[in-house]
């Protein structure tokens, strides 16, 4: 078999990637190593950027985020029992729109199989070969059989466990990497939001966040300890602890009810550069990690792909290979900033295990600061509703 892009992985990333080269005119296949349903059964965070939101209308995959997604002009962070609400577009004319990544997910895949476009899923043993040369290819099994698939570049799409960077050989990737003392315990139930806003909260027992997928659906986190198992959380206890956790001034909103999703992620900060070895490109989660406060894992891997589309468009109309020659410089601009800013929310809200009474004084001397200078607020609402794509 022959591409002209091979992408491995199917999560948001490599199906993003694979629907706005088909719409440049631009052949692809994914290769994928789970089954569809598999993919859309992972749980991940729902906040987009105004320019993820425009990128998928780019890619004609908006509709339901358009009808269904929930603009937010604001964010709420608790700190100290009082509720803070940041005003996100009165300070920077920016909303975010809160859409689930699976239900994007589910756009892609829908989006992709209209247009009757290729997808291997259940590819087993999938390998990356000749990268520095001008034919590369991906090896793998399905059903038993041996394939080859022939392209003229390879998209690591394949998340942080995947298989392209670590086919790169020994010292060609430089990685940074920060793991953090604790992990969030997160639950999803249909029962009303507590609150119309997202809720960042600082409190002695640990972070809690009150987050949403629509006016029915609830997804909420509880910061746990690295060691902590999720058979340890009734959804009663689940509830009881974040009610603890929650400001007065909402706390009476709180309806339980029963969890249809419950699991422990740990936190890390990574970066891996360069993002491109001869014709292999990283994208998304195979490059980079962010813990999930401040919600830009998806937003960053939307914006690596936006640029090499645009670097493989333009190689493939002859006009240039800037694109794909700069790829890595750009993409890692906006990632180290995206990283900046989800190391920073992480260490400002939650309880560091270890650090100290004065670090939690540093904490508190800057949440006071934040909530009383427009320009710190400002400082905070630019990052959140996304740094500019270029
Ligand atoms: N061969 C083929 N596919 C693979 C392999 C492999 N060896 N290893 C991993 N994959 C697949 C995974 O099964 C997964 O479906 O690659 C896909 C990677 O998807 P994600 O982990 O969702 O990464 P990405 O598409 O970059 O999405 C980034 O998802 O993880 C969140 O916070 C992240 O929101 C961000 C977004
Ligand atoms: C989520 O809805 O899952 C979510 C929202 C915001 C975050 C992280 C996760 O910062």
């Amino acid at each position: 078999m022959k591409t002209q892009v091979a992408i491995v992985g199917a999560g948001p990333s490599g199906l993003l990637l694979g629907q706005l080269l088909s719409r440049s005119g631009i052949a692809n296949v994914i290769v994928e190593r789970q089954s569809a349903d598999y993919v859309l059964g992972r749980i991940r965070a729902g906040v987009l950027e105004q320019s993820t939101v425009d990128l998928l209308a780019q890619a004609g995959v908006n509709a339901r985020l358009q009808a269904e997604g929930l603009p937010h002009d604001g964010v709420c962070l608790a700190f100290g029992g009082q509720l803070h609400h940041i005003d996100l577009f009165g300070l920077t004319g920016k909303r975010v729109v809160v859409y689930g990544q699976t239900e994007l997910t589910r756009d892609l895949m829908e989006a992709r199989s209209a247009a009757g476009l290729s997808t291997v899923y259940q590819a087993e043993n999938v390998s990356v070969h000749g990268i520095d040369g001008r034919s590369p290819s991906l090896r793998y099994r399905q059903g038993g059989v041996e394939q080859v698939l022939q392209a003229d570049f390879i998209a690591g799409c394949d998340g942080y466990h995947g298989v392209c960077r670590a086919s790169l050989p020994a010292g060609a990737v430089t990685e940074y990497e920060k793991v953090y003392p604790f992990g969030w315990l997160g639950l999803l139930a249909d029962v009303p939001p507590v609150h119309e806003e997202l809720i960042y909260i600082h409190h002695q027992r640990g972070f809690a966040l009150c987050s949403q997928r629509s006016r029915t659906r609830s997804r909420y986190y509880l910061q746990c300890a690295l060691d902590d198992r999720v058979e340890r959380w009734s959804d009663q206890a689940f509830f009881d602890e974040l009610r603890l956790r929650l400001p007065e001034a909402v706390r009476h909103n709180l309806v339980s009810g029963p969890s249809l999703e419950k699991s422990i992620a740990p936190l890390r900060s990574f970066v891996a550069e360069p993002l491109r070895f001869g014709r292999l490109f990283l994208a998304g989660d195979a490059g980079h990690i962010v813990p999930p406060t401040g919600a830009k894992g998806l937003n960053l891997a939307a914006s690596d792909v936006n640029f090499l589309w645009q670097g493989l468009v333009e190689h493939y109309q002859g006009a240039s290979d800037a694109g794909i020659d700069h790829y890595s410089r750009r993409a890692l601009a906006r990632i180290w900033k995206a990283e900046r800013f989800s190391w920073w929310l992480t260490s400002l809200m939650h309880n560091f295990p270890d650090s100290g009474s004065f670090a939690a004084q540093m904490q508190a001397a800057e949440l006071d600061y934040l909530f009383s200078s427009t320009a710190a607020m400002t400082a905070m609402a630019e990052n959140y509703v996304g740094l500019p794509t270029d």
